[in-house]
């Protein structure tokens, strides 16, 4: 027995076997200078994701997958820790660190319950990682225990309304239809066998951030730029300019 959630258990043997079909945004993320976010590469001036004065800072991001996000911080000077579910995504990161020539410390574990003491961090971070496929009610009162006070967490992951528009079956990709009951959205396993994620409305969102510690300082609803492409399949451009597809919550855990 592991003692792991059946959802942390399922996500990591999806994870192990999607591991290969992320090496290559993986390797896109390592060499690139300037950060750019989610499945629309929006900018990081546009995004302001990361606190402007890195140097120095503790940081830890939740659901690390290959890690480019946390060679970013590392390169803005951050003592960088990533925590990944899955080994088969960490061996990416790792073979990535040799060949950059960058070293922080790769955790493999689950970002519900973290191997750190309280108040080990002043940053924390996670781009659809322990954000979308975490416990909410476990990972953020998990971040804030990890932060120092006033210290800040930011998470980009897919937009509230994007999921209400996906149906239940068939194709998965976004219509413009509410065609889900937003009130107790929560746990969602689409069908294929395709993991378990996690989807709140803003007011869930809201009333979990402050009650653990919180205060919300952003809600930005990110809009790809003229011409933007992505791989996935879930939304179109043409969906994605118009609503929003993906949100980025920022916070600071309260004095
Ligand atoms: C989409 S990747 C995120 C990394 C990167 N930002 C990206 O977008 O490719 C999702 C990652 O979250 C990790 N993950 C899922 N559940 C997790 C958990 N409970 N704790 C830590 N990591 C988790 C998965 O193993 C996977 O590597």
């Amino acid at each position: 027995m592991s003692g792991l959630p059946d959802h942390v258990l399922k996500n990591r043997a999806k994870w192990d076997a999607w591991a290969d079909e992320y090496v290559a945004s993986g390797e896109r993320g390592w060499t690139q200078d300037a950060p750019a976010w989610g499945i629309w590469q929006v900018p990081e001036s546009e995004v302001r994701m990361l606190p402007g004065d890195l140097a120095g800072k503790d940081a830890i991001e939740l659901g690390c997958g290959t890690a480019y996000v946390s060679a970013w911080l590392h390169r803005r000077g951050a003592h960088v820790v990533g925590i990944d579910n899955s080994q088969a995504q960490l061996a990416t990161a790792r073979r990535l660190q040799r060949e950059h020539a960058l070293d922080f410390p790769l955790i493999h574990g689950n970002a519900e319950s973290v191997p750190y003491t309280d108040a080990s961090f002043d940053f924390a971070i996670s781009e659809y990682g322990a954000c979308l496929w975490a416990d909410p009610e476990r990972w953020v009162p998990e971040a804030a225990r990890l932060l120092r006070a006033g210290g800040q967490l930011a998470f980009l992951t897919r937009s509230f309304l994007l999921t209400l528009c996906v149906p239940a079956e068939g194709d998965l990709a976004a219509t413009d239809r509410l065609l889900r009951p937003a009130f107790g959205m929560n746990r969602i396993e689409w069908p294929g066998d395709q993991g378990v994620e996690f989807h709140l409305s803003h007011g869930d969102w809201i009333r979990l951030l402050r009650r653990s510690g919180f205060e919300i300082e952003d809600l930005i609803e990110l809009r790809p730029a003229a011409g933007a492409t992505t791989r996935y399949p879930f939304v179109t451009f043409e969906w994605a300019h118009q609503w929003p597809s993906e949100e980025v919550w920022k916070a600071r855990k309260r004095p």
